[in-house]
């Protein structure tokens, strides 16, 4: 992902959630700019498709919404912040394709777990793609109601 990308991204964001939990076009500027290497897009004919913020992490420790969030020492897993794929491009598997490239690269960077905050009703998908329920250390407020932290292991 690309600073020039982030109009599309913020058009995606609209239509994926709920107005309480959008981020600002600023939050999402200072992720690029604090972990440029672990935000990714996909491109359609059309323009971009799906959009994936991550960021390394303390296993247990989720980053807050609308916090552009800095590099922490000693991270241990990779925080799939923010995953939302366009309504018409859904079901085609590119969720899934976003999530390998974030598993590839926290491997490569030798962390040890992937961990998330799943949003409304999305912990089924990604029980499907191999997370289960964690305890954060940490209060997921601000966001919603169903907030619930997953994880699975990255190495082995
Ligand atoms: C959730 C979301 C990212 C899925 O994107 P997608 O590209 O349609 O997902 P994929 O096609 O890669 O599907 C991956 C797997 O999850 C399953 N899946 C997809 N959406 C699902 C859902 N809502 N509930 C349960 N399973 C789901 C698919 O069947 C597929 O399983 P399979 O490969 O074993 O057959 C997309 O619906 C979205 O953007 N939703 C709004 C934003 C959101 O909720 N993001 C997650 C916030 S925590």
């Amino acid at each position: 992902m690309a600073p020039a990308d982030l109009e599309q991204v913020l058009a995606i964001q609209a239509q994926a959630y709920p107005p309480a939990l959008h981020e600002t076009a600023d939050v999402f500027a200072g992720k690029l700019r604090a972990f440029p290497a672990s935000n990714w897009v996909v491109e359609g004919a059309s323009g971009l498709l799906a959009y994936l913020f991550a960021q390394p992490a303390r296993h247990c420790l989720p980053p807050p919404l609308h916090d552009p969030g800095a590099p922490v020492a000693a991270a241990d897993a990779l925080h799939l912040h923010d995953m939302a794929v366009r309504p018409e491009a859904r079901g085609l598997g590119l969720a899934r394709h976003l999530m390998r490239q974030a598993q590839a690269w926290g491997r490569q960077q030798g962390l040890g777990w992937m961990t998330l905050v799943a949003v409304g009703s999305a912990s089924d998908f990604w029980q499907r793609l191999g997370f289960v329920p964690a305890r954060a250390r940490k209060s997921l407020s601000g966001y919603g109601p169903a907030a619930l932290y997953m994880h699975r292991p990255l190495l082995g």
